[in-house]
């Protein structure tokens, strides 16, 4: 049910220069997804009455991700005027004049914050009826982090919050730091935020610099120290954005271990929050499934694959692969070396072997690819076998064409189907044909040229090579 007395500003308008990317900081992606969308998605699942987030730098890009996520959101733009504490401002402006509710403030860039944890500094605000409620966690290195001042050591309220860049060495010292999540009234943040100052070291509004302004003014703040510190890490450059990665990832991979997965090497496994995985799905190690790829029951994943949005049905096996868009049929069998472009369709029990390469093809039911082929734009029927070293040659040049090969067709060796052809049911083709013109159902097609064997050629044009020294010896030996 929506909370009718809560609203959420989440803060994006930051430029991210730390991650020195031309990317803006929060679409930088983890778990597939981009930073913002955790933050978002965790925001929408508190259901509030007002959802806003602050944008500015690359506003349209972050503006697409978030209108997206958030139909119902507003979007505010932050003007010139820096920091958290301007952006915030200019959210609690856009609020509807009548709203007395409270505010939940988030950081952008803390996508690991989990809704539990969310609703439990909700609810701990509203029991304490503190003027504020934070967020805190105690890090082994806070470097970088706001610091929580409190007014002797153990002390149960706040005095303020000093940003690392203008702390003193003995606050430096402090474990204690603030992430970035706030609940505070809406009143209050009405009357103090206009009156914060940019006298910093970054120039900047400080939305820390609230804290101060409240307690000068006799309220309470109550601080929620968080028991996995993990969960507000905030990313600020590729280094925190790799371990937060890597820390998701951690517990993506457990989660569906738990529901049965066996994940052979979790080091080295990546699977992305869209992901869904059955039970007795085994991931080999080297393997990243990612996107929205679906893996059924038994089927089995590496080790040294990538799936992107695939499909793999039950039992399949993908071996050393590099998939994206494709759909592997039940008891299937990919690799390995294998490389399936976009729209390959692998019927049940089907085969993709090894150096083969597909793109836009449908291959039928027990049908086979084994061995260093090409299959682009075609259709193959079910049953059917393709030689080894086949190419279908689905470009003159200009444009693309199709080809068809029907049911239980036995294609030889080292063929090249040039599109459009169709080959038909049961038809047969030789080693090495090239077949231009379509093979009607039951035929065998071949064009090879009758084999000359020259005698003596090396004789006369490689006299006294190895070639030539080999030849004389076999022919001793066989007594010619
Ligand atoms: C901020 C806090 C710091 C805290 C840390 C937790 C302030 C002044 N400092 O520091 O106490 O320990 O987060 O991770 O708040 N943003 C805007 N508009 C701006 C500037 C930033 O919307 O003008 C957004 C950014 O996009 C980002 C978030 O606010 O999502 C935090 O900004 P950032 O610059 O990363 O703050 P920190 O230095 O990490
Ligand atoms: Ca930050």
């Amino acid at each position: 049910m929506t909370d009718s007395r809560l609203a959420i500003i989440i803060l994006a308008a930051g430029q991210g220069t730390r991650m020195k990317s031309e990317t803006p900081k929060l679409l930088h992606h983890l778990a597939g997804i981009p930073i913002v969308s955790h933050v978002l998605g965790t925001a929408r699942e508190l259901d509030a009455a007002h959802t806003i987030a602050v944008v500015r730098h690359e506003r349209d890009r972050l503006v697409d991700v978030i209108t997206d996520q958030l139909p119902d959101g507003l979007v505010v733009d932050q003007d010139e005027t820096p920091g958290t504490g301007r952006a915030v401002e200019q959210a609690v402006q856009a609020l509807p004049a009548d709203f007395d509710g409270d505010v939940l403030v988030m950081n952008g860039d803390t996508p690991l914050l989990d809704v539990q944890t969310l609703s439990g500094l909700v609810a701990e605000h509203r029991r304490s009826r503190a003027a504020a409620t934070l967020l805190s966690a105690y890090l082994d290195d806070p470097s970088g982090y706001g610091r929580i001042v409190r007014h002797d050591a153990g002390d149960s309220t706040v005095d303020r919050i000093v940003e690392h860049r203008d702390a003193t060495d003995s606050e430096l010292a402090i474990a204690e730091i603030n992430a970035g999540v706030y609940m505070f009234g809406v009143s209050q943040l009405r009357d103090l935020l206009p009156q914060l100052s940019t006298h910093n070291a970054q120039g900047e509004k400080y939305l820390t610099d609230v804290i101060e302004l409240l307690r000068r003014a006799g309220s309470e703040v109550s601080v929620l120290p968080v028991a996995d510190s993990w969960l507000v890490a905030g990313i600020n450059d590729r280094a925190q954005l790799s371990e937060a990665a890597a820390k998701l990832n951690a517990l993506i991979i457990r989660g569906w271990q738990l529901a049965g997965v066996t994940v052979h090497d979790p080091a080295t496994t990546w699977i992305d929050l869209k992901a869904t995985l059955e039970p007795d799905v085994t991931l080999l190690p080297g393997t990243q499934i990612r996107g929205a790829t679906t893996i059924a029951r038994g089927a089995v994943v590496g080790p040294d694959t990538t799936l992107l949005d695939c499909e793999v049905g039950e039992r399949a096996t993908v071996k050393r692969t590099d998939a994206e868009l494709a759909v592997i049929g039940a008891g299937a069998s990919v690799g390995p070396f294998a490389y399936l472009r976009p729209n390959t369709v692998l019927g049940a029990d089907g085969k993709i072997g090894t150096f083969v390469e597909t793109k836009n093809a449908e291959i039928g039911a027990g049908s086979k690819v084994p061995h260093l082929s090409y299959v682009g734009d075609a259709t193959i029927g079910e049953g059917t076998n393709i030689g080894a070293a086949t190419i279908f040659a689905n470009y003159n040049g200009v444009t693309k064409s199709h080809t068809e090969v029907g049911s239980h067709v036995r294609s030889g060796s080292h063929n090249v189907f040039v599109a459009p052809v169709t080959l038909g049911d049961g038809a047969y083709s030789a080693a090495g044909t090239v077949v231009r013109k379509n093979v009607p159902a039951g035929s065998l097609a071949m064009n090879v040229a009758p084999q000359r064997n020259l005698e003596g050629w090396v004789a006369a044009h490689r006299a006294g090579s190895a070639a030539d020294r080999a030849a004389q010896r076999a022919q001793e030996s066989s007594g010619e």
